[in-house]
Order: C-alpha cells, then sequence, then structure tokens
C-alpha cells in the first residue's frame, strides 16, 4: 500500500477545510488508518465504530488486541454516542483540561468497535488539543480510535518521520504537523469508581488533577510491578531501544565509573543525560535529552532520543534518572518500562 504524506505546517483557522485534511478525513471515513499529530504524541486513528477498520490499527502495528484504543473527539457531543455516563468528577476534568492530554475511563456504550475496547465495559474517551488533530476530527464527524503510531513495543513517535519509519506501506498516510509538544502520551484516569485512578502517568501532572478534584490515587500497579495493571497496555514491554537500558541512580560520578567499567570489558557504550551534564561524560555516545532544569523538554525530547541510540552499534545505554514529581513520573514511567525495570543503585 502506498503510504501518504500531507503536510500542514502552518495551521490556520479553518484548517477542516484544507484539502489534505479533507483528504485524510475522507479516507477515515472510507475505513482507512491515517497517522495524524496530537499534542502528545502521533496517533494511528481509525473510526472507531468499525471493527474492520479498527482491526486495521493492530495489523499496522502489531498490537495485542487484549489492548484497548483510547476514542478521541473533537466536541463533547460526541461523548453520547460513546459513554453511557459522565461523573461529576470526570466533568470537572473535562472542564479543566480538554482539549488536552488528558484521556478519562468512563462505562462504554454498545454501538463501539469491540475491538476498541478489547472486550472491557470501559472506554477511554480525549479531546487533544492540537489544531491538526482537532481540524481532521471535525473534518471526519466520527469518533477516531488512535493509539499511538509506533510499532507496538517501539518509542512512540512524536515526528511524522517516526510514523513513516515505522509503518511505511502499512497505512494509508500521515498528516505530517511537525515535533508535538508535550512528548509522552496522556495521563489515563479512570473515573468510573469513587476516587479518580491514574492508570498511566502523562502529560497532566498528578499535582494538576489534585487541583481539580482533591485525591487521586495511582494504580497500584504502578508502584509494584507484580500487580497487575488495570490498563491493559502497560503491562506489556514499550518504548524499549535496541540495546539494553538502565536507569542509574546516584552521581554523574557513579555513572560514568559504570561506564569506565563497561570499556575495559571492550563494550561499546551510550549513555543518556541532560544538557547540563552532556559534557561530562566520556562514552561512545552521549546523548542529551532537553535540559534537567525544565522537565517539560526532557519529556518532549525522550522518544528521539530513545530512537536515534538506534543509529548507534552500542552494547548498553546507561541513562540518568529523574525526579517523580510533576511530568517527573510520567518520564521516569516510560524510562522504567524502556528500561525493562533495570536499575543500578549508587
Ligand atoms: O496521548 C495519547 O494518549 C496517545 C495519543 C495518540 O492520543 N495515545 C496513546 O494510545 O497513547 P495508546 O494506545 O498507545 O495507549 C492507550 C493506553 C493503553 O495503556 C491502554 O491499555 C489504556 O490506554 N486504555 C485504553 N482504554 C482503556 C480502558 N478502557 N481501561 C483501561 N485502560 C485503557
Ligand atoms: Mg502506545
Amino acid at each position: 500500500m502506498e503510504t501518504k504524506q500531507w503536510f500542514v505546517d502552518n495551521p490556520v483557522n479553518n484548517l477542516s477545510c484544507y484539502p489534505q485534511i479533507q483528504e485524510a478525513a475522507q479516507l477515515l471515513r472510507d475505513g482507512e488508518v491515517i497517522g495524524f499529530p496530537t499534542e502528545t504524541v502521533y496517533g494511528l486513528g481509525a473510526d472507531a465504530m468499525s471493527n474492520q477498520a479498527v482491526e486495521k490499527i493492530f495489523l499496522a502495528k502489531g498490537r495485542p488486541s487484549d489492548n484497548p484504543l483510547i476514542v478521541h473527539i473533537a466536541m463533547k457531543e460526541q461523548l453520547q454516542t460513546i459513554v453511557t455516563e459522565v461523573p461529576l468528577m470526570a466533568e470537572k476534568l473535562m472542564d479543566a483540561f480538554w482539549p488536552g492530554p488528558l484521556t478519562i475511563i468512563l462505562p462504554k456504550k454498545d454501538g463501539l468497535s469491540e475491538k476498541v475496547t478489547a472486550g472491557l465495559d470501559t472506554v477511554g474517551v480525549r479531546m487533544p488539543s492540537h489544531p491538526v488533530a482537532l481540524a481532521l476530527l471535525k473534518a471526519a464527524d466520527v469518533p477516531v480510535a488512535a493509539p499511538s503510531a509506533n510499532r507496538s513495543g517501539r518509542p512512540s513517535p512524536t515526528t511524522a518521520r517516526h510514523v513513516y519509519d515505522d509503518l511505511k506501506g502499512k497505512i494509508a498516510g500521515v498528516i505530517d504537523g511537525g515535533t508535538t509538544g508535550v512528548g509522552v502520551e496522556s495521563t489515563v484516569v479512570d473515573c468510573t469508581g469513587d476516587i479518580p485512578i491514574i492508570l498511566r502517568p502523562g502529560g497532566v501532572t498528578r499535582e494538576q488533577l489534585e487541583e481539580v478534584v482533591g485525591i487521586v490515587v495511582m494504580d497500584e500497579s504502578l508502584k509494584n510491578e507484580k500487580i497487575t495493571p488495570k490498563s491493559p497496555g502497560m503491562k506489556y514491554t514499550h518504548y524499549a531501544p535496541d540495546a539494553p537500558l538502565v536507569i542509574v541512580e546516584g552521581s554523574k560520578e557513579f555513572l560514568q565509573e559504570i561506564v569506565n567499567k563497561e570499556k575495559q570489558a571492550g563494550k561499546k557504550i551510550g549513555v543518556l543525560t541532560t544538557a547540563e551534564n552532556q559534557s561530562y561524560y566520556q562514552a561512545d555516545v552521549v546523548l542529551a535529552c532537553g535540559e534537567r532544569r525544565d522537565l517539560s523538554s526532557v519529556a518532549q525530547h525522550l522518544y528521539d532520543v530513545l530512537r536515534r541510540f538506534n543509529d548507534y552499534d552500542i552494547d548498553a545505554i546507561y541513562s540518568e534518572s529523574f525526579t517523580e514529581k510533576g511530568i517527573g513520573q510520567a518520564i521516569m514511567n516510560r524510562l522504567t518500562k524502556a528500561s525493562g525495570h533495570r536499575f543500578l543503585k549508587e
């Protein structure tokens, strides 16, 4: 299959009338899958009401079929076709964070493709804030199921090039809207119980959520890897670069000592650091991921840096670690998964 590429580099007001957006929206309505930018990462969209269309997402990504997809909407009115009720706390969260990087789990309505929810009786819904995503959703005029547009297991895509590298020939097209801003996926919050539960930390921080709805808890599995996550996708290996990744908790001197020992053993070593420490390390490849003093810049560059390590022939990557406050919680969650829970403590 030929994978079309559309460029929308200079978003204007009536973007949904753009010929590129119209063509992509028509393909979505025809049951094809399309890569598109959101403010978090690029998504791979299909008509959420069509089993056949949604099936194509799983095929293109090589995604396990028990991992449900998030449904994307452009207007709150679309909720009526997707969920049976919107509890007060969900309403408050929508008012505060939509459009934006927050996915809310609610009881699902019949009519949605069963493949979207992987047999669960709940569905994750989100209204993205990226102008291209909103324009596409409006033009398509159907709820759009969309996971991140990477091949299953690989780091999520933050550029159209990443999508193209992973899925060329497997999808009908990708809209290039530039590099995504947040860089890590949306926060997934379960609002089907008495208090909101974070199933996946992401672009909206726990602290921000608590300002709006009071106490918010973390799903137990986020703290204890032996507990099965409520969010099926959280149990799979994710975001992994080709070389094994180890997170180092300690000083930069400690990290450099580890690298030195590996070098003595003849290994080729990569170091994942931030701009502040980039010139300190002596290793085969030293890549900086944003600035430590601005954690949102680390989130923004994380997946691209994980992918860039694959351009080098290295035996292992050692990464600095980050605080778990604010957006740091999402950064450490993704790094931990990318490392397969490999840590070294000073
Ligand atoms: O920022 C994002 O959320 C991006 C962009 C494209 O919107 N999408 C994304 O989708 O990250 P995906 O499929 O890569 O991750 C969806 C996560 C998975 O961990 C999945 O298990 C969880 O959300 N999820 C979806 N529906 C769920 C449900 N009904 N109950 C629990 N977890 C659910
Ligand atoms: Mg994903």
